[in-house]
């Protein structure tokens, strides 16, 4: 499959980073990886559509007239564009209850669940901010002999730390082929029994007591009815992957759908929830 990279090169680059990014995921972006100058952001080429990449650098350049941007294309083929960063990255305590690492890594013993990730260019390593707060609000979750879905599961790190808790069903979603099979190897690496499964909320054929998504705003206000039919009476649902300014817009959506807003947190920006549904 053939990718467009763009080189991004931005001045002043903090924080301006974050939320092109963000905005590059509505149109279809994937993947990004930190270069010095800014950062080069990766589409699928059939999902790539010039007209509107346009249209975000111009509004963005409108709305932060400070910043100083500049950017080049290249077409390339697939490959695991964060090869080198995967050689030695660090691993990530959360709350001194759940590490998360490589192979590379010795497990802490001292750590509840360990957790062994080879992430290939998927999501979920738990450095960024939307995975780490997901599995900071499991850790007060009995999960014990429940049904859990994990959709956008990316690694699978979600699902392999859902069933190292004792949920008795768990199933893992993505849409990307990539975080589909490296979800796949993961689980296998933990000898944990998920069910992991290509596609989207399409695929939805059974109901659950727990339900997490971290995905972004767009996709979960565009799929968050179809979660809701597969959540059972007084189950529980996690969001993650927007900004602390984008909860308002996601509670009126799940207020329609009956459910309310039991926890929130926060950490640089980036906001989770957990809702109990009626
Ligand atoms: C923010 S990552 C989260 C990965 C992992 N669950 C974690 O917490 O680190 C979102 C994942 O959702 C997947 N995704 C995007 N749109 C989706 C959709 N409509 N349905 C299912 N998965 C989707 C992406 O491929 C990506 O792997």
């Amino acid at each position: 499959m053939k990718y467009i990279e763009i080189e991004f090169s931005l001045k002043p680059l903090e924080m301006y980073s974050e939320i092109l990014q963000s905005d590059l995921c509505d149109i279809g972006f994937e993947s990004f990886q930190d270069t010095n100058e800014g950062f080069l952001a990766y589409c699928q080429e059939g999902l790539f559509n010039q007209m509107k990449l346009n249209a975000l650098i111009e509004r963005f350049i409108v709305l932060n007239p400070d910043v100083d941007m500049s950017t080049k294309t290249k077409e390339i083929e697939q490959q695991d564009w964060n090869a080198e960063w995967e050689k030695s990255y660090p691993a990530v305590l959360i709350n001194n209850y759940c590490y998360v690492h490589a192979n590379f890594h010795q497990p802490l013993e001292e750590v509840e669940y360990n957790i062994e990730i080879s992430p290939k260019m998927s999501f979920g390593t738990a450095h960024h901010p939307t995975t780490f707060q997901i599995i900071e609000l499991l850790e007060n979750e009995n999960l014990v002999g429940k049904d859990l879905m994990d959709m956008g599961s990316g690694t699978g790190v979600l699902a392999i730390l859902a069933k190292m808790k004792g949920a008795a069903y768990v199933e893992a979603i993505d849409n990307d082929e990539w975080a589909f099979k490296n979800a796949l190897e993961n689980v296998e690496a933990n000898k944990f029994d998920v069910r992991v499964r290509y596609g989207d909320s399409g695929l939805l054929d059974r109901d659950y007591d727990v339900f997490i998504a971290n995905i972004n705003r767009n996709i979960l206000l565009q799929d968050l009815k179809k979660y809701s039919q597969h959540i059972k009476s007084g189950g529980i649902l996690f969001l993650s992957g927007f900004y602390i300014e984008d909860i308002s817009i996601l509670m009126d959506e799940a207020l329609k759908y009956g459910f309310s807003l039991d926890n929130q947190i926060s950490k640089e920006n980036w906001a989770a929830l957990r809702l109990i549904k009626k």
